[in-house]
């Protein structure tokens, strides 16, 4: 049906305008119903759907419905996979359209500064372009089927602590390159119906009353055409939101902004067709919803399997030391830790599901294989208790080898706050230390110099455990890479000087040198580089090749290698292109990834990977001209396994078609002008003239 949105619009009363613009409760927008205008439901999001039915809350305190738990974001971004995210969407959007849902809360998009950042577990990435990628993925998949998605929170939402009221410094380069262009990346890709607006100042400015960002950038910059919600309770002045761009504030009320919103513009203090505007982008939404069609149910045990088959997709094999992993069919094997038998396997607060059913490791191996379990230490706690150490020892000096599933205790990390280290709880540090001492075969362990091996799940939802014991035993391949560095110590980190800040202000002093672009720069040693992961086969890399060597910046230029598996078993291998700008006009990253491929290889079997690169993929933000700019010369296109891993390299040299205007003033050096190809022949005769050579003796 089609249907004009201005006309309904033009028949509603003052009130019920302004009322539209808030939640008629925690979790529904408010309807009209003599004209038709339903009053649609919204859920988290982003893993799973988080469907209340009786009172909302958004901590993740009371009960949703029985849902299917996915991968977080910290494990989906591991696969390096598009396909993979998208039908992640596809399926939970089918789960929000079998449900009522017309706007699944998600994905959250914000880059990982730190790695206390306690809802780190529901981001992506330390690198933009990546988020960007996957982001775009999920919403098109969610967006498929006729559900909305509410790309969040925008922006620079990087931390817990003081989030409500802190304010991000950030110059105005960084926040380009590194904390909206996720958001750009997935707003121009998958258009999302809807985005949320986090709760955070940048730069002082709330970001819920930013013309700039939810407007000027979002809309008018990206072409955004959906509405921009609050996160809950993100609002500070309602009638200063609204003429920025803030179209629907969520949840609801109770009235008290509605009348805001009316007195504003019956005191001719808030023009009626900005109003008009925001109703109009929030019922075109309701509409896109109501009058779409989809999934009528949707069926919960084929979405465990399929999350098993996710979690599969996402581990990370950090180490595999003489091959000690996949562990032997036949060996007996001791699981030690109660994450084994009690998985943990996604974070708290607002995006906790309700899982219908966990499939935990012991669950999926017993029978199967030879394991035997021992508890260990308590998956809830940091207490030691030596008994359970003892009878663990005990089993793992006993066996052919030991898995200790080790992990934080849900208090350890969550939405709301911040952590204050890195460390997995004292009694699990002590307890692998005794274990690794019995048994040389020790796996999952984060002292990478102690043990031989170590896979990192990350929270992988509810099929991580039978995932884990597939990929243990070589009944699948790891394939996972890290989208994260991890460092040798939280205090390498480049955020850790000013995280989470001082008092209500975090500065942003690293800049744009986030994650692998400060290791990198400073050629500091990390643990895992960011790109990271190890498979049970070996993949060989070559021909690395650009379709033209010299290029203008307005056409494309495709880039090409060949990846061989040259191992005895299947296995997929991530191949990532970085881009490094040789021509030193500028600060920038020593390399920065610009595309990603993952590719299935039977033993033996060779394929071509293939990126196309783009202007982008060479600029950078230039805060004068307030554009990207790039700048003509040579970069290097470097095909990596991981960011310190790079396989072949190529250089390319690039044409500016609209270079950055070169400004001579009284105080410009010589050296410099002489350095512009436009001026060296001027400069060389006035050099001349000023300073002749002098006459022979
Ligand atoms: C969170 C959002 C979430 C909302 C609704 C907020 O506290 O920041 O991510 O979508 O609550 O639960």
């Amino acid at each position: 049906m089609k249907r004009s949105i201005e006309r309904l619009v033009a028949q509603m009363t003052l009130e019920e305008k302004a009322g539209v613009c808030s939640g008629g409760d925690f979790w529904h927008l408010k309807g009209v119903e003599r004209l038709g205008i339903p009053a649609v439901m919204v859920s988290d999001g982003p893993h799973g759907l988080r469907k209340q039915e009786q009172e909302g809350d958004h901590l993740g305190v009371n009960d949703s419905i029985r849902a299917v738990c996915f991968p977080t974001a910290c494990a989906t971004a591991a696969s390096f996979d598009t396909g993979l995210l998208e039908t992640l969407g596809r399926v939970l959007g089918a789960e929000c359209r079998a449900q009522g849902v017309g706007v699944l809360l998600g994905p959250a998009l914000n880059i990982k500064r730190s790695p206390l950042c306690g809802r780190n577990f529901e981001y992506f990435s330390e690198d933009p372009y990546l988020a960007g990628q996957l982001a775009a993925a999920q919403i098109k998949g969610i967006q498929s089927q006729g559900v909305g998605a509410s790309p969040k929170h925008f922006a620079a939402n990087n931390q817990e602590y003081h989030r409500l009221t802190c304010s991000a410094q950030i110059d105005p380069r960084t926040l380009r390159e590194i904390y909206l262009a996720p958001f750009e990346a997935a707003v121009k890709a998958a258009r999302p119906w809807t985005v949320m607006c986090s709760y955070n100042k940048i730069n002082g400015e709330q970001v819920s009353e930013s013309k700039a960002l939810l407007t000027d950038i979002l809309r008018g910059e990206w072409g955004f055409d959906g509405y921009v919600m609050s996160d809950w309770g993100a609002v500070n002045d309602r009638v200063k939101g609204l003429c920025a761009g803030l179209d629907l504030e969520m949840p609801a009320s109770g009235g008290s902004t509605d009348r805001q919103i009316a007195a504003a513009v019956r005191e001719g203090r808030l023009p009626e067709a900005v109003l008009d505007r925001a109703v109009e982008r929030i019922l075109d939404v309701i509409f896109r919803y109501a009058d779409g069609q989809g999934a009528a149910e949707f069926d919960l045990q084929a979405h465990h399997e399929l999350a098993v088959r996710m979690a599969r997709e996402c581990a990370v094999l950090l180490k595999n030391e003489g091959g000690v992993l996949p562990l032997g069919q036949r060996t007996r094997v001791a699981f030690v830790g109660e994450f084994a038998q009690k998985p943990r396997f996604q974070g708290g607060g607002s995006s906790h599901i309700n899982a219908f059913r966990a499939e935990s490791a012991w669950e999926a191996a017993r029978g199967r294989y030879e394991v035997q379990y021992a508890k260990g230490f308590s998956a809830g706690g940091d207490e030691a208790d030596e008994a359970l150490m003892r009878e663990a020892v005990e089993l793992a000096a006993g066996c052919g080898a030991a898995v200790v599933f080790a992990g934080l205790p849900d208090s350890f990390e969550c939405e709301g706050y911040d952590r204050s280290h890195m460390r997995l709880p004292g009694c699990q540090n002590e307890l692998i230390r005794r274990v690794a001492a019995v048994q040389p075969n020790t796996v999952e362990l984060p002292w990478a110099d102690e043990v031989p091996a170590i896979l990192e799940l990350y929270l992988a939802g509810q099929g991580a455990g039978r995932a884990a014991v597939e990929l243990l035993f070589g009944e699948a391949n790891p394939c996972g890479k890290l989208a994260e560095t991890f460092p040798l110590r939280v205090q390498d980190n480049p955020s850790y000087l000013n995280f989470p800040g001082n008092g209500d202000t975090v500065e942003y002093r690293e800049g744009m040198f986030v994650g692998y672009r400060y290791y990198d720069k400073k050629e500091a040693p990390v643990r895992f580089a960011f790109g990271h992961g190890l498979s049970y086969t070996s993949f060989a890399y070559s021909g690395l090749r650009a379709d033209k060597t010299a290029v203008r910046d307005d056409e494309p230029v495709t880039v090409r290698l060949e990846v061989t598996n040259t191992g005895a078993r299947a296995g997929k291998e991530i191949v990532q292109l970085y881009v490094a700008d040789c021509t030193g006009a500028e600060v920038r990253p020593e390399k920065e990834l610009k595309g990603f491929v993952k590719l299935e290889l039977e033993p033996g079997e060779t394929k071509t990977a293939e990126f196309v690169l783009d202007r982008r993929s060479f600029a950078w933000y230039d805060p004068q001209r307030g554009s990207w700019t790039c700048a003509s010369g040579r970069y290097g296109l470097l095909a990596g396994a991981s960011s310190r891993d790079i396989r072949q390299r190529v250089e390319i040299e690039l044409t500016c078609t609209d270079p950055k205007p070169y400004v001579v003033d009284a105080n410009s050096r010589y050296d410099d002008l002489l350095a512009q190809p436009a001026l060296r022949e001027f400069m060389l005769r006035l050099l001349e003239k000023e300073y002749p050579p002098a006459p022979p003796a």
